[in-house]
């Protein structure tokens, strides 16, 4: 499949359309937004994870990878779905959970119960090493009754499986083959850059072991093996890489490799990180992102790798929130983002609301928390002193949750998502955007994200092209070319409410795409105001 003319589009089906009215959305929730995605312009949709799970972590911690968790529907329902999305030329890609499965998970209570077998499925040792979850606390946990530690580098319930197993490579082989059948015709790979951890395990005294298992030896032989015995190597895969390295990014994506179809990395976000640290505020480093964006595309180009370019997902807060200005500036903000974003090479991944310009859900009380990670940092924050103010001031900006609350389809109640109460709530703090007053609205966010995808998908330069960057003397525009052929495409964006005076020569470009009201340009001078971004063609 040719998977650099698409667009991708991510439900988190907890909150994008609840068909049945119990507050939590399902599979013919979807089904009955095939036209709204149809007419929005997307060509794959990646849905969350649905199959069987005691949802400790949403679905991130499978219990049976063949089963439909009831709470989202049936299978029926799924192949309607699937025939349905084909019928308006719309692809389903499934998340595989491939890194662990849950501990209610059949392999894993035959571990529990001494079968030989099943204890090689995961990794167990006797003696645990100082490694820190990814959602806080240690990563090995007790078990009676076998003496021994597992591994979990995600949540206590979320055991991470043995890859060095054949037989475990052979289970996940059969689970794609299975969905593969059903016609799905992509797949989302759960941080699947840490399956290869490494043969001995010891502390890590200057880090917290990630360095240990992230991007491990036999990633790159073990995904070819995964593709290729499945024959996927064709279908839109995209591989979810967690505190990954540049050139590790490119071997997973180059085409040669036949691995992935393109993988997503997190660099970019976590340039409000101060010193790396998730759970520690900072303005978002400007600078630090334009390196990102510089190196990352320039080396991926050279090297023949391929980007999912994406500022949103359900592991995210609002990037209009994020990096623009929700409340003085949010239209105009968020159609500064995605043009930037969007028209960089590789492929654009949307996540439900993002066209909207949905902000962040802004909690004030910790109870409005569903998310794990959020429920467990919280505690940590408090246990290293902070006040219960400071603690959630610093989640209402980080929480996964900002992310997962549901889509808004209209002004009615629950925001036309459900007939029942909400898993989680919506409190339209700021702004409530929707889906039905957004397509009235000529100048609305999602009547822009249309136009940009439409034309984006009417320029070679923009699928195909090479990209270019311009230095300028401001950290906060952002300039680049897309060229194919004889053809080309200039973007400019103002990242910041700084207004900016460049100097540049236009007059061989006519402006096609603005989040403004023409321009500002006077004798070889371009003004940006605020968070003004422009797309120009060459004529
Ligand atoms: C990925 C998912 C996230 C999940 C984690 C563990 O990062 O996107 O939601 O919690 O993996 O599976």
């Amino acid at each position: 499949m040719n998977f650099k003319d698409k667009i991708i589009y991510e439900i988190y089906i907890k909150s994008f359309k609840d068909s049945d009215g119990n507050g939590v959305g399902d599979i013919r929730g979807i089904t009955s937004k095939l036209d709204y995605l149809k007419d929005l312009g997307v060509d794959l949709i990646w849905i969350t994870p649905f199959f069987c799970s005691p949802l400790k972590d949403n679905g991130y911690d499978i219990s049976d990878y063949y089963s439909i968790d009831p709470l989202f529907g049936t299978m029926a329902d799924f192949k309607e779905l699937v025939s349905e999305a084909e019928k308006r030329s719309i692809g389903i890609m499934l998340d595989m959970v491939f890194n662990h499965t849950s501990t209610e998970h059949e392999w894993f209570k035959r571990a529990l119960n001494k079968e030989e077998k099943y204890m090689n499925y995961y990794i167990f040792s006797d003696k645990p090493t100082n490694w820190v979850s990814k959602f806080g606390g240690g990563a090995w946990k007790y078990v009676e009754n076998l003496d021994r530690y597992y591994l979990h580098l995600f949540d206590e319930t979320q055991a991470d499986l043995n890859w060095d197993n054949p037989d475990v490579r052979e289970e996940l082989k059969k689970i794609i083959r299975f969905w593969k059948e059903i016609g799905v015709k992509g797949f989302r790979f759960d941080v699947i850059n840490l399956i290869s951890k490494p043969e001995v395990f010891e502390d890590d005294l200057i880090g917290d072991g990630r360095r240990f298992y992230s991007d491990g030896k036999k990633v790159n032989a073990y995904l070819k093996e995964l593709i290729e015995d499945t024959g996927i190597a064709d279908y839109c895969t995209i591989g979810e890489m967690s505190s990954t390295d540049l050139s590790s990014c490119v071997e997973y994506s180059k085409a040669e490799n036949r691995e992935l179809s393109m993988v997503f990395n997190f660099h970019h976000l976590k340039i409000d990180y101060q010193d790396k640290d998730k759970w520690k505020l900072m303005k978002p480093d400007v600078k630090e992102l334009k390196d990102l964006f510089s190196t990352w595309q320039m080396t991926m180009q050279k090297e023949n790798g391929w980007n999912a370019l994406f500022w949103c997902n359900h592991d995210q807060p609002r990037a209009v929130s994020r990096f623009g200005n929700d409340r003085y500036f949010w239209k105009r903000s968020a159609k500064m983002l995605a043009i930037l974003q969007y028209l960089m090479r590789g492929t654009p991944v949307l996540y439900q609301g993002e066209e909207l310009g949905q902000t962040n859900a802004y909690f004030s009380d910790l109870s409005q928390y569903r998310d794990v990670e959020s429920i467990n940092y919280y505690q940590i924050l408090i246990d290293q002193g902070m006040s219960q103010q400071e603690s959630l001031h610093i989640l209402s900006e980080r929480s996964r949750d900002n992310g997962r609350t549901q889509m808004l389809w209209d002004d009615s109640s629950n925001n036309g998502f459900s007939d029942g109460k909400p898993w989680i709530e919506y409190v339209p703090a700021i702004r409530k955007a929707n889906v039905k007053d957004e397509e009235m609205d000529d100048d609305s966010i999602l009547n822009f994200y249309k136009k940009l995808i439409r034309y984006r998908k009417s320029r070679n330069s923009l699928i195909y092209g090479s990209i270019d960057f311009i230095e300028t003397i401001y950290d906060n525009i952002f300039v680049y070319t897309r060229k194919f052929d004889q053809e080309e495409t200039l973007v400019i964006s103002n990242f910041t409410e700084k207004i900016a005076e460049m100097e540049i020569d236009l007059k061989d470009y006519k402006i096609v795409l603005s989040n403004m009201d023409g321009m500002e340009y006077k004798n070889g001078i371009l003004t940006l105001r605020e968070y003004e971004a422009m797309v120009l063609e060459r004529i």
